[in-house]
């Protein structure tokens, strides 16, 4: 039997979101989580919150994901405010509507540079301490876009289908220091990133495509990220968890 996982971890973007959702139920079961977002008041508050919430160690820090020196001072200061650091959720993310046309060299480097350039730069900072600690885990999240071919967000869907090879590529390397490397694709899951989407919508747009009839909870994909950065999925790496309430293979 592999016992339970109780190392620290950095989530970034988790100052909102799917990011923050997964801090509290990694925090619910007792992980020390450390909160890198771009904003340090709204990281520092979340860190707050969930300590207050859940009792455990935290920290929020104000970090660009996109930039080298930035997290090398957040891994420094996350090394002295957690005891441990043994996993990585990168949901820090950005999508930008530009259609094919609207592509320029900086808006594809924008979104390239956050949601897939970061989970490598990260991951190479905290190579140390994920060796030094058994059990340790990445989670990606990709995205439903990462397989469904929407014309608005080429970029997007690039770098998420970027980051699920990313992830087969990764956890071929670190497999082998006993690292496992995952990805969570969520569907349509109300966040402040959606929300505005849904709000310029006509009503029922995306529950008519979804099996389940509805949009996720943010806590619905925080709880399968932190399935994945257990001991309970100690045999998964190098895989894609769908959590999108049958969207992919609907129909409709
Ligand atoms: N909401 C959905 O339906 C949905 C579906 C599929 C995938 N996703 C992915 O989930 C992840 C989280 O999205 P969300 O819906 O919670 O959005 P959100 O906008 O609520 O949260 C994203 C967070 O990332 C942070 N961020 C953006 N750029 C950053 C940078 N350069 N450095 C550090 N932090 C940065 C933002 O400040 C924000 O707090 C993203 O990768 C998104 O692509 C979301």
């Amino acid at each position: 039997m592999n016992s339970a996982v109780t190392t620290g971890v950095v989530i970034t973007g988790g100052a909102s979101g799917i990011g923050k959702a997964s801090a509290q139920m990694l925090a619910e079961a007792g992980r020390p989580v450390a909160i890198w977002d771009l904003d340090a008041a709204k990281s520092e508050q979340t860190a707050a919150e969930i300590a207050e919430q859940y009792g455990v160690t935290t920290v929020g820090l104000a970090v660009d994901v996109r930039d080298t020196a930035a997290i090398a001072e957040a891994v420094a200061e996350t090394r002295k405010a957690l005891p441990s650091i043994g996993g990585l959720v990168h949901a820090a993310g950005v999508v930008l509507q530009t259609g094919l046309e609207g592509v320029t060299e900086d808006n594809w480097a924008q979104v390239m540079d956050v949601n897939l350039r970061a989970q490598v730069l990260i991951t190479q900072q905290l190579l140390e301490d994920f060796k030094a600690n058994a059990g340790s885990a990445i989670v990606g999240i990709a995205s439903i876009n990462a397989t469904l071919g929407n014309g608005l967000i080429p970029a997007y869907s690039a770098s998420k289908g970027g980051l699920l090879s990313l992830t087969r590529s990764m956890s071929d390397e670190l497999a082998t220091h006993g690292i496992r490397v995952n990805a969570v694709s969520p569907g349509q899951i109300l966040t402040p990133m959606v929300e505005q989407v849904v709000a310029q919508l006509p009503e029922g747009t995306f529950e008519r495509r979804i099996q389940m009839g509805r949009l996720g909870d943010p806590l619905e994909v925080g709880r399968a990220v932190r399935f994945l950065l257990s001991s309970e999925a100690s045999y998964i790496t190098a895989t894609e968890l769908v959590v999108d309430g049958g969207n992919i293979p609907s129909q409709r």
